[in-house]
C-alpha cells in the first residue's frame, strides 16, 4: 500500500484533526518513530499523553510543528536555529529553544521550563495532520515510558493504542531512532544523538558544547530507557546458550542481525523492532554484538546503553 497516496483528502485525516481538536490521543506515524499526539495548547490532553505513557511530568514534550513559520509562533529563534532548520527541516532534528512569548505550547508540555522543543516531521502524514490541525502538536514516542520506542503501527498500539481515539498506518519508521535533540540556550549542546548527526550540525553551526548538560535542561537523561524486558549485554562477540543474538556485520546470525551488510542506517531502523522481537522470542536475553561508535553509530550506541541501565 502506498501510505503517501491520497493523503491530502483522507477522511481518515479529517477524522484525526476532529479527534485533537475533541481533546482526543492519535497514534501518529513519523520518519523517526511513531508518536502519541494530542493538541499542544490543550493541558488536559496534554496530561492524557502524560498519563497513557506513564511519565513523569518534569520529562517535556516535543512541539511538532508543520513548518518553521508554525515553530516562530511556538519558539524564539536566533541565528543557529534559523540555519539548522534550513537545512535539516523537515526531518529529524528537534531544536531546544526559548518559550516565545505567548508561545501556544501549554505549561505542563514544556514541564514547567522556559524552553521548548520543536520538531517539523518529514512523514508525509504527520506533516498533513499538522497542516489540517493549523497548531503545534505534541508527540512523545508512543511507548510506555521507559520502554523501546514503537516502530511500526502495532507495537505503538501495542503500547499506547487503548488511550488514543484513533491510530493513523504509515508503515514501518524509515529512520527507527528518535529525533536528535539539540539545545541551542546559551551554548550549543547535543542532548540526544539521533541521525542528524553531531558533525552535520556542527557543518552549520560550529563546535557543540562538550561540557554535560545539567540535569535540569536535559530532564529527558535521567531515566533508564529503551529497555527490553530481557537483560541486555552489550560488545558482545560470543552469545552464551539460551541468548538471543542481534548481530551486526556478516558475522552475526539471522533472525536478528541488525544489518548483514554493516550499515548503520540499517541497523538503527531494525534495532527497537528486533529488541522487541527478541524480547517475545522465549531467549533467556539478549546479547547484542559490537556496533560502530562513529556517526549515526553514536545514536545506536547511546540508546543500547540507557537499554541496558548503564546511564542515568
Ligand atoms: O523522533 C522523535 O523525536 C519522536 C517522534 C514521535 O517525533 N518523539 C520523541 O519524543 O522522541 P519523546 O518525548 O519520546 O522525547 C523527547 C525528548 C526527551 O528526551 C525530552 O526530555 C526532550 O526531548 N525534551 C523535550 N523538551 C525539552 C526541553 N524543553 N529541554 C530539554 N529537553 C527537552
Ligand atoms: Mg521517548
Amino acid at each position: 500500500m502506498d501510505h503517501a497516496a491520497d493523503i491530502a483528502s483522507s477522511p481518515e485525516l479529517e477524522s484525526a484533526a476532529a479527534a485533537l481538536k475533541a481533546g482526543g490521543l492519535i497514534i501518529l506515524p513519523t520518519e523517526t518513530v511513531y508518536g502519541l499526539a494530542a493538541d499542544a495548547s490543550d493541558a488536559r490532553a496534554v496530561a492524557k499523553v502524560y498519563e497513557a505513557k506513564g511519565r513523569p511530568a518534569f520529562n517535556p514534550l516535543i512541539a511538532h510543528v508543520a513548518d518553521v513559520a508554525m515553530a516562530r509562533r511556538v519558539a524564539r529563534f536566533d541565528d543557529r536555529a534559523e540555519r539548522l532548520a534550513a537545512r535539516f527541516w523537515p526531518g529529524p532534528l528537534t531544536l531546544v529553544l526559548p518559550v516565545a512569548d505567548e508561545g501556544a505550547v501549554c505549561d505542563l508540555a514544556r514541564a514547567g521550563l522556559d524552553t521548548v522543543a520543536v520538531r517539523a516531521p518529514a512523514h508525509p502524514l504527520a506533516h498533513a495532520l499538522l497542516a489540517a490541525f493549523g497548531g503545534p502538536l505534541v508527540a512523545p514516542s508512543a511507548n510506555r515510558s521507559g520502554r523501546p520506542s514503537p516502530t511500526t503501527l502495532a507495537d505503538a498500539v501495542e503500547e499506547t493504542g487503548a488511550a488514543a481515539a484513533l491510530a493513523l498506518d504509515g508503515g514501518p519508521c524509515r529512520i527507527g531512532l528518535e529525533s536528535t535533540v539539540v539545545a541551542l540556550l546559551d551554548e550549543a549542546r547535543l542532548l540526544r544523538p539521533g541521525s542528524v548527526t553531531r558533525a552535520e550540525i556542527e557543518a552549520e553551526i560550529g563546535p557543540l558544547s562538550e561540557a554535560e548538560a545539567d540535569a535540569r535542561r536535559s530532564p529527558g537523561r535521567l531515566a533508564r530507557h529503551y529497555a527490553p524486558n530481557l537483560p541486555l549485554r552489550l560488545e558482545v562477540t560470543e552469545p552464551r546458550a539460551g541468548e538471543a543474538w542481534l548481530g551486526f556485520g556478516r558475522d552475526g546470525a539471522e533472525p536478528f542481525n541488525l544489518s548483514r551488510e554493516g550499515d548503520l542506517a540499517e541497523a538503527a531502523a531494525n534495532l527497537f523492532a528486533y529488541l522487541r522481537a527478541a524480547d517475545r522470542s522465549g531467549a533467556s536475553g539478549i546479547a547484542v554484538a559490537p556496533i560502530p561508535k562513529t556517526g549515526l553509530g553514536e545514536a545506536i550506541n547511546d540508546r543500547l546503553r540507557r537499554a541496558a541501565g548503564f546511564v542515568g
